[in-house]
């Protein structure tokens, strides 16, 4: 019985690096004497195996991008605290996590003040979408406006565009902080025309809609603009307080703690 066991083991071993399948390949021991010992049902035995080749297939494919993406981050829906931003509906942002927008080649706009999260909340999707095998792009608006320019003046504007049509989701963050010349609001526009229908966008805006106009410099513009992304479009609206400024207020905290326990002393 324990040799029938062990050949058992043996086998299937050698089916997982058949398969090329080296996540399953090294957790399947464990998961084996985690059935012997009784722990686990033999279901359970296989949803573990093929979990454990699932998060390292992910995790490539999550390295990969971070490589091509430009991603300047990693942050995580799990790393998201809902209860510090209650007007962020949760079922809407799990719900864009499961990804259907970007089969449907819809987009998403995070709007809100300064560190409630939408560069955390943009990336995110960026991940999943990575995880998921999908290939993603991040940029600022004057970073991607700077490339198109750059492409432009070597007589490559076409190819760039194509370039950046090609990901399923692409993020554009960033737009209202720093001002678009008209030159670069026309580029933006080419951009998001060839992207229109075919692929998601997920854009961040500290600035509503109505001031669009003043950010791209063309009211006209930014009208056809917002009416082309507005067209499929997830909106998440967020009204709260920076969490970054919740980082500074508790670090202010603990050091006027140090500073009142070094007086005591
Ligand atoms: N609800 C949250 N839970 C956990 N971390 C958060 C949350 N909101 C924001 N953060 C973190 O706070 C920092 C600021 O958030 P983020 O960069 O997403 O803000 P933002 O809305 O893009 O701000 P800005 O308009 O200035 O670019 C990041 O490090 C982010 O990961
Ligand atoms: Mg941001």
């Amino acid at each position: 019985m324990k040799a029938a066991a062990s050949d058992r083991r043996d086998r299937l071993r050698a089916m997982l690096a058949d398969l090329k399948m080296p996540g399953a390949l090294e957790a399947v021991d464990g998961v084996l004497a985690q059935v012997d010992s009784g722990a686990v049902t033999a279901g359970e035995a296989i949803e573990l195996v093929l979990n454990a080749q699932i998060a390292l297939r992910n995790n490539r494919r999550l390295q990969a991008a971070m490589r091509s993406s430009r991603l300047p981050a990693v942050k995580t829906l799990a790393e998201f605290d809902f209860t510090f931003q209650p007007s962020i509906k949760r079922e809407q942002i799990e719900s864009l996590h499961e990804l259907g927008f970007l089969d449907r080649g819809e987009n998403v706009i995070l709007l809100g003040p300064p560190g409630v999260g939408k560069t955390h909340l943009a990336i995110s999707l960026a991940i999943t979408a990575a995880e998921a095998g999908r290939r993603v792009y991040y940029g600022t608006l004057t970073g991607l406006i700077d490339t198109l320019m750059e492409a432009r003046a070597a007589g490559e504007l076409s190819r760039r565009l194509r370039v950046l049509t090609h990901p399923a989701l692409l993020v554009v963050d960033e737009i209202g902080y720093l001002p678009v010349s008209q030159d670069g609001a026309v580029l933006f526009f080419q951009l998001i025309n060839a992207r229109h229908e075919r692929a998601s966008t997920v854009l961040t805006s500290n600035k509503g809609f109505e001031e669009w106009g003043t950010v791209l410099g063309d009211e006209v513009m930014a009208a056809a603009l917002i009416d082309r992304l507005l067209h499929h479009c997830h909106i998440v609206n967020i009204r709260g307080n920076s969490y970054r400024m919740r980082e500074h207020q508790e670090w202010l905290r603990s050091a006027a703690e140090k500073r009142r326990e070094a007086v005591a002393r």
